[in-house]
């Protein structure tokens, strides 16, 4: 991807954040990716994958119990670092920070994971129920690409712990909230070893994506499939229509978390499944979670180019109130506000600046 486009990414990833700390979340209705399916079928996993890193609390069972939206920033490599960064961790290069945790950067993933864990169980208990509060997760990194990813509480049919009897109901209205925004990719997943007819992320993404538009469907568990059988007719397009594709992924089997297979080895050994597999063999390039992760960002890209004029328009609403609010002020300083004001515009001629170099095809 060219330095441009990943720039115009970055910058709108910005833009979601200051409008996010500044009015709530909602106001400029960013494009993101959003990760769909049932219980289970291997969101968590795709999204760790994607990531590459240990982060995400996932298993069997109902384990994502709140939304979690994640924002994943590129930073060069030599801006990796933070001038307040201690010697100690200078070596660093990657860290994630919570919304609720303001300034607190985490460099051990490990403690990122039980944040998650620990601010899930905080605000939607200890016993498998669901909140539709997110959490919120930024990930500083000079090897992902910028992306908004936001992972979802899948659908269970069956009431357990403390989930109330329409658990089935309010689950589906959380997803659909978040998938039924025209700016919202959905990332479908389906497990390869379920007949595709059952899917249910793809029974929710066509409540809203009848045309298939904007859906990315992935099929998960390649590797548990019967034996003789596979999933080329699906890879190729040929079962179930989406602009976009199906792109097959391997995660990391339950075996493979409790042995603590390195997210390293997973993905060298999916490359290896992928190469030599009888039927996969000739799409290998186009498997994967590499190819996975590249086709979201262009995906992404092509999308923010699509709705840019409404972003510009919701932009330039947000700018007359910032600008009414600044001069409200009058004389007094309330220096915090002022900053972000002209953060706004900063930002703002950035982000015009940006896209017009990359409609102007200077980037891939
Ligand atoms: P989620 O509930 O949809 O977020 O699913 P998780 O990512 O938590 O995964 C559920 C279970 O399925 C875990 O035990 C994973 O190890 C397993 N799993 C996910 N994807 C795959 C895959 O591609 N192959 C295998 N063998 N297991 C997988
Ligand atoms: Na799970
Ligand atoms: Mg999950």
């Amino acid at each position: 991807m060219a330095a441009l486009g990943e720039e115009l990414l970055t910058t709108v990833n910005r833009l979601q954040d200051l409008v996010f700390n500044t009015i709530g979340n909602d106001s400029l209705d960013l494009p993101q990716i959003v990760v769909v399916g049932s219980q289970s079928s291997g969101k968590s996993s795709v999204l760790e994958n994607i990531v590459g890193r240990d982060f995400l609390p996932r298993g069997a069972g109902i384990v994502t119990r709140r939304p979690l939206v994640l924002q994943l920033i590129n930073v060069p490599t030599d801006e990796a670092i933070e001038p307040h960064t201690p010697s100690s961790v200078s070596s660093q290069r990657e860290w994630a920070e919570f919304h609720h945790i303001p300034g607190r950067q985490y460099y051990d993933f490990t403690e990122v994971r039980k944040e998650i864990e620990n601010e899930t169980a905080r605000i939607a208990g200890n016993n498998k129920g669901i909140n539709r509060q997110p959490i919120n997760l930024k990930i500083y990194s000079p090897h992902v690409l910028s992306l908004t990813l936001v992972d979802l509480p899948g659908l269970t049919k069956v009431p357990i712990g403390d989930q109330p009897t329409d658990i089935e109901k309010q689950t589906r209205t959380l997803i659909l909230e978040y998938i039924a925004k025209p700016n919202s990719i959905i990332l479908a997943v389906s497990p390869a070893n379920v007949d595709l007819v059952n899917s249910e992320a793809l029974k929710l993404s066509r409540q809203v994506d009848a045309q298939g538009r904007r859906t990315i469907g992935v099929l998960t568990k390649l590797d548990l499939m019967d034996h003789g059988t596979n999933a080329l007719d699906i890879l190729s397009g040929r079962v179930y229509p989406l602009k976009l594709g199906f792109i097959g992924v391997v995660n990391r089997s339950q075996q493979d978390i409790m042995g603590n297979k390195s997210l390293q080895d997973a993905l060298s050994a999916e490359q290896e499944f992928f190469r030599h597999h009888q039927a996969y063999r000739n799409m290998a390039h186009r498997c994967g979670t590499q190819f996975l992760a590249k086709s979201l960002n262009t995906t992404l890209m092509g999308h923010i180019r699509e709705r840019l004029p409404d972003i510009k328009a919701r932009l330039n609403t947000l700018m007359g109130q910032t600008q009414q609010e600044l001069a409200s002020y009058g004389d007094m300083h309330f220096s915090g506000k002022e900053h972000r004001g002209s953060l706004i515009l900063q930002l703002m001629t950035k982000f015009a600046g940006s896209f017009i170099s990359s409609i102007d095809g200077t980037s891939s």
